[in-house]
């Protein structure tokens, strides 16, 4: 049975021992520096698998940015251990979304918020999909920084859960109802449905034992379960992420750097280039698949 059982009190505790123990202080200690990142390292690839068993994310820094002249990451996750893409709608043939203003494959998306320079807020990526298909996996690499803004916020979300666990349980189990929170349906232009509405947890434990969150801290385009428990639970979670900074990493990636990670909760600071000038380009690529635990 999962240590994230709210019922298993004993695992409960030594897997929280061993997930704070030696747990990274700063977004240096998450830096992986990767030579060639169509041919990663054995080294390179067991840095990058520890450093996520670890603390749900990674980063990599390429040592020669300037060689690369195409997105690298279906490569890279490739020899990491995920394969399974979720093609999402805004995403190319291959499963991987250019993140740069009015980047998106199709029309209808360019006007979404990550394909605008705005600021978005707290959020895993995919809290819409079904729930069997959650999005495991979230890597980006940034081909190229904007002039101005476009900084990270990463949380990992078991420690969000821990807090939670230990000091609000009974938000906890609110927030594990299979029912509390609804992403209504989204309707194409000609008004058919596009994507059904979805109902699920926010914290879930998956059949492999794992926790997967689900959430936006958006306040339009979804519904909480009607009763105070609910409204106190995301009242306590809005609060715990409002008072994440000793937590938290915060950074920016720069050309070259990337992100690996088991979709952690994350935000980023909106950004500017010079009108007419060259555009921010970050791909993003989401998978079925969590980051395996060993050397893939
Ligand atoms: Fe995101």
């Amino acid at each position: 049975m999962s240590a994230l059982f709210l019922d298993n009190e004993a695992e409960y505790l030594s897997w929280k021992t061993e997930k704070q123990h030696h747990y990274p202080h700063s977004l240096a200690e998450l830096v992986v520096e990767v030579e060639d990142p169509f041919a990663l390292t054995p080294h390179e690839v067991s840095a990058l698998l520890t450093r996520c068993a670890k603390s749900n994310m990674a980063l990599f820094r390429l040592t020669h940015p300037e060689r690369i002249q195409e997105n690298p990451l279906p490569a890279l996750t490739a020899r990491l251990g995920i394969h399974q893409v979720d093609k999402n709608l805004g995403a190319d043939g291959d499963g991987v979304s250019a993140l740069t203003p009015g980047g998106s494959a199709h029309a209808p998306f360019a006007h979404y918020i990550p394909y605008r320079e705005a600021a978005i807020g707290w959020h895993t990526d995919g809290y819409y999909n079904p729930i069997d298909q959650p999005v495991q996996s979230l890597c980006l690499y940034c081909e190229r920084p904007a002039q101005e803004g476009g900084e990270n916020e990463l949380l990992d979300h078991d420690l969000v859960y821990i807090r939670l666990r230990d000091q609000h349980p009974e938000a906890l189990r609110a927030l594990m109802e299979p029912d509390v929170m609804t992403i209504p349906a989204r309707l194409a232009e000609d008004g058919t449905i596009a994507r059904p509405e979805r109902t699920g947890p926010v914290f879930f434990v998956t059949a492999a034992g794992h926790l997967q969150m689900r959430f936006t801290n958006r306040t339009k385009s979804i519904r909480w379960r009607d009763e105070a428990a609910t409204q106190t639970a995301v009242e306590i979670l809005r609060q715990i992420l409002r008072d994440a900074e000793p937590i938290r990493f915060r950074g920016r990636l720069e050309q070259g750097w990337g992100l690996i990670s088991n979709n952690v909760l994350h935000t980023r600071a909106g950004f500017s280039d010079p009108p007419g000038g060259l555009r921010r380009v970050l791909y993003r690529a989401r998978y079925f698949d969590r980051l395996p635990t060993g050397a893939a």
